[in-house]
């Protein structure tokens, strides 16, 4: 079967960042602002549902973003952040599912999705979700693939896809299970039950709430106190913070020397530049 009859995201027609037309079929807004990227989801009719040509145009994004963008913002139109796959995608929406592929070209299918998302993780840039109303399934896990969540207070999330016959493979269980660790997350994904923001925050996924009118100036607010910091630094520590998990204590101990070489070095030759 040909790669375009499976409705396969395809690379960015060109090697440049996506056009407005790309960026409108995939129903999404683009705002670069010096270090400031926002990425809103723009489709408030269908709740910001998202399509194989919204991955498609987050995953060229992510490879095009301008060097000197440090922080990334995600945010929805309307009333909710994002009610997950466009569900016409398992109906025959834009090529449907290639529910008659091999296993080859059905891995090939999910890991081109998941493009959409894992570029989120990114050292070289710090990705905020500015999460309001509902944030489900693949909504839920665009949240989780960014670094830090911040929700208004009538957020709500919710793990559905094993209510609807699915797994979540949007990259949302690793950092899930992270979080909140393995057991809470069966009890949140096997229930398919919905958190709110109160919840959320307890449970460590969400980072700051606040009040439903002051997400904007929130994000505002926190995108400031990112940019305060040093941006090297930034960078370095992301990259820390990502490996700690995997390593070992020596392991960790190590990166983290092998990290503060560079930077001692970089700092000392400023002072004595
Ligand atoms: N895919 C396609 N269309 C959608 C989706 C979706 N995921 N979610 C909402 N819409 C559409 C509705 O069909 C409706 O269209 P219509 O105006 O033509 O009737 C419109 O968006 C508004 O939806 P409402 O349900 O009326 O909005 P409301 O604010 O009351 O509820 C909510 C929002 C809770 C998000 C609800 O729409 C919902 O539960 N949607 C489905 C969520 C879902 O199951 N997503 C898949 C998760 S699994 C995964 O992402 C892999």
């Amino acid at each position: 079967m040909a790669d375009a009859e499976l409705g396969r995201p395809e690379p960015a027609t060109t090697a440049g960042p996506p056009t407005e037309a790309e960026l409108a079929e995939g129903g999404l807004r683009l705002e670069v602002d010096g270090a400031v990227a926002t990425v809103t989801l723009a489709r408030p009719e269908r709740r910001n549902a998202m399509t194989f040509a919204t991955w498609r145009s987050l995953a060229a994004i992510g490879r095009t973003l301008p060097p000197e963008v440090r922080v990334v913002v995600l945010r929805g139109d309307g009333p909710s952040f994002s009610a997950g796959i466009d569900l016409s995608m398992f109906s025959g929406g834009e090529g449907g599912f290639p529910f008659g592929a091999d296993d080859e070209t059905g891995d090939r299918f999910i890991a081109g999705l998941q493009e959409g998302y894992t570029w989120l993780r990114n050292p070289e840039i710090v990705t905020v979700a500015a999460v309001h109303g509902h944030a489900i399934g693949g909504g839920f896990q665009l949240a989780l693939a960014c670094d830090i969540r911040i929700a208004a207070e009538d957020a709500k999330f919710c793990m559905k896809e094993p209510a609807l016959g699915l797994v979540p493979d949007l990259t949302g269980t690793k950092p899930l299970v992270e979080i909140v660790g393995v057991n809470r997350a069966m009890e949140l994904c096997l229930t398919a039950r919905t958190v709110d923001a109160a919840e959320a925050a307890r449970l460590g996924f969400v980072e700051r709430v606040v009040p439903s009118d002051g997400l904007d100036a929130a994000v505002e607010a926190l995108t400031a106190e990112l940019l305060a910091v040093n941006a090297e630094a930034a960078v370095a520590t992301k990259r820390l913070l990502l490996e700690a998990p995997q390593n070992t204590l020596d392991e960790q101990r190590a990166a983290e020397r092998r990290e503060q070489l560079v930077r001692l070095r970089a700092l000392a030759a400023a002072f004595s530049g």
